[in-house]
């Protein structure tokens, strides 16, 4: 899959002038900009540690820290498997098996055409509809294997 992406400066520099001078700045410019492409590209951390004046190792502890930041290219669409444990007792496991299967790749991955990535995370908050996933920001409970392939079937449909 392609390694970077064409970056709208002037969208970049508006979020960050957005921000400037809010001592959580940089968490925030980081969040709104991997909104945008899914990942903060490369290109953009030296104007962030320029125009915020934050060292390089920040930026790369933001992203470490913070599993909805990722430095590296991400799918169109982020697909993220609750693990907490009504979830889990639900059979979240056998959710991201299924998700595995169908897509191809492991959890942490995105297929070959840029498409889908799977992630694992903690609680979302909406346990008594478990097993829950989310795609981008939309949220699918009361899954099972056939629904979530219904799901990603779904969002396949959108992009052919
Ligand atoms: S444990 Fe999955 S939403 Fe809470």
């Amino acid at each position: 899959m392609e390694t970077s992406v064409n970056i709208d400066w002037d969208k970049v520099n508006e979020i960050i002038e957005k921000y400037k001078g809010d001592h959580e700045a940089l968490l925030m410019i980081m969040q709104d900009i991997s909104d945008i492409y899914n990942y903060v590209p490369p290109e953009v951390i030296p104007v962030l540690v320029e125009k915020l004046g934050v060292r390089e190792s920040l930026v790369y502890s933001v992203a470490t820290f913070y599993k909805t930041i990722s430095l590296e290219p991400r799918g169109k669409f982020i697909v993220s498997v609750c693990t907490g444990t009504a979830c889990h007792v639900r059979g979240a496991e056998k959710i991201t098996e299924a998700l595995e299967e169908n897509l191809d790749i492991r959890e942490g991955e995105t297929t070959e055409d840029g498409l889908f990535t799977i992630e694992a995370v903690r609680c979302i908050g909406c346990c008594a509809s478990g097993p829950v996933i989310t795609v981008n920001k939309d949220t699918h409970g009361g899954l099972d294997r056939s629904s979530t392939l219904n799901v990603i079937d779904e969002y396949k449909k959108h992009v052919s």
